[in-house]
Order: C-alpha cells, then sequence, then structure tokens
C-alpha cells in the first residue's frame, strides 16, 4: 500500500492549517489505494538549520536525535501532500526549515500540495514547486486551493466540520488520482535502482 504523508506546514496556536489537514485526511482515509498518515511540523520541531554537512552530501546519517527522527519519518513515505498557508507571498518558515534538515529522504517521491489564503496560497505552492525540484522530488501540477469563499466561512466556524470544504473534494481527489499514479510509479523504479 502506498504510504502517503499529509505534511501539515502551519504550527501557529490558532491555525487554520489544522482544518484543512482534516478534510485532506477524511477524503484520503476514504480511498483504498494508499494509507494517509498525518504529520503535523508542530509535533516535530527542529532547530533553526544548523547542520555541518549539508543533508544532500550526509547522506542518511545524522548529528542529533531530533534530525534523525524527522529524517526517519519522512523517509517512510512514498509521496506527500503539503498543506500550506502563505505567508507574506511565501510558504513557512517552519516548513522550510523542516525541508533543508532532509534531502536522500524525499529524493524521487512526488509532492501534492493544498493551499490557502487569499489567492488560495498559489504563491506559497509555486514556491514549493521549485524547492521540490531542488530536493529531486516530482511537484504535481495537480493541487487544491482553498479560497476567501470557503476559507473564510470554516475559519470562522466555532465548530468546524470537515463537509464545509466539500466543494473541494473533486480538486482533491484529481490530486489523489495523480499522486497514487506517481508515487506507485516512482516507487517502482526506486525499487529498480
Ligand atoms: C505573517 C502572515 C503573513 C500573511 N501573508 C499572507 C499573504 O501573503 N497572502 C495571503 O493570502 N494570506 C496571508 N496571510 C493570511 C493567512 O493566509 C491566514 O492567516 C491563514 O489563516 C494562515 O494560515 P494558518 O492559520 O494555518 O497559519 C498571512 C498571515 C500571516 C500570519
Amino acid at each position: 500500500m502506498l504510504r502517503i504523508q499529509v505534511l501539515l506546514a502551519s504550527t501557529r496556536s490558532k491555525r487554520f492549517g489544522e482544518r484543512a489537514a482534516a478534510w485532506a485526511m477524511d477524503r484520503l482515509d476514504r480511498r483504498d489505494d494508499l494509507r494517509a498518515e498525518l504529520v503535523d511540523l508542530r509535533e516535530h520541531p527542529l532547530p533553526l538549520y544548523d547542520l555541518a554537512v549539508a543533508p544532500a552530501h550526509a547522506g542518511r546519517t545524522y548529528p542529533d536525535d531530533a534530525t534523525a527522527a524527522w529524517a526517519g519519518l519522512v523517509d517512510g513515505a512514498d509521496g506527500y501532500v503539503v498543506v500550506t498557508p502563505e505567508y507574506n507571498h511565501g510558504y513557512p518558515a517552519a516548513l522550510k526549515n523542516a525541508l533543508d534538515h532532509v534531502s536522500v529522504e524525499l529524493q524521487r517521491k512526488p509532492v501534492a500540495f493544498v493551499g490557502y489564503g487569499g489567492v488560495g496560497g498559489a504563491r506559497a505552492v509555486e514556491q514549493l514547486r521549485q524547492v521540490a525540484v531542488e530536493l529531486e522530488m516530482a511537484p504535481l501540477r495537480h493541487a487544491v486551493h482553498v479560497l476567501p469563499d470557503l476559507l473564510v466561512p470554516a475559519l470562522k466556524a466555532a465548530a468546524f466540520d470537515v463537509e464545509m470544504l466539500a466543494p473541494l473534494d473533486p480538486k482533491l481527489d484529481r490530486l489523489a488520482a495523480d499522486l497514487v499514479w506517481w508515487a506507485s510509479a516512482l516507487q517502482t523504479a526506486r525499487a529498480g535502482t
């Protein structure tokens, strides 16, 4: 079974990201072609990047327990869905820090995006696609962008229900189908090399 990690990039105390990730997890859990796992960056705190050897050159050797745990976690996935807000037209610093701590663990794996914000997190997602290429990942075209028409009511709701984001289900279905295709193809390819 393909292992897909949903990376929750916002670590803020009152984050909308938790709601978007809950919806994505609910929908992905319904599929029988993947096994989804929520990876909340808040639960995997790392120091600001201070590694002596860049992960691209260090292979799977780690200087400390926190880095080893984080790297070991993401190493276990066949693909990723990054759920990201947009902060000042970029993506959260915590996400960049987490990505900078790994390299080979992510290589030759697909990554898709669920963005949210005034323009659906589109600028943050575009930047992340560039970062993904440098990490030798396969960033996918199909994405979900949660725009203010759905974001604001879902953000303000005292009791959030994942059904509030149901209008985006077709977009997530397309993303998931594409992610499964790439994750399966690259899993096979990785096993052959
Ligand atoms: C520091 C900061 C910068 C922001 N900059 C943008 C921005 O450039 N574009 C945008 O659409 N929303 C921006 N927002 C609004 C966020 O999209 C909105 O607060 C969202 O809920 C943040 O996600 P989170 O609650 O999961 O952390 C910004 C919010 C913060 C806190």
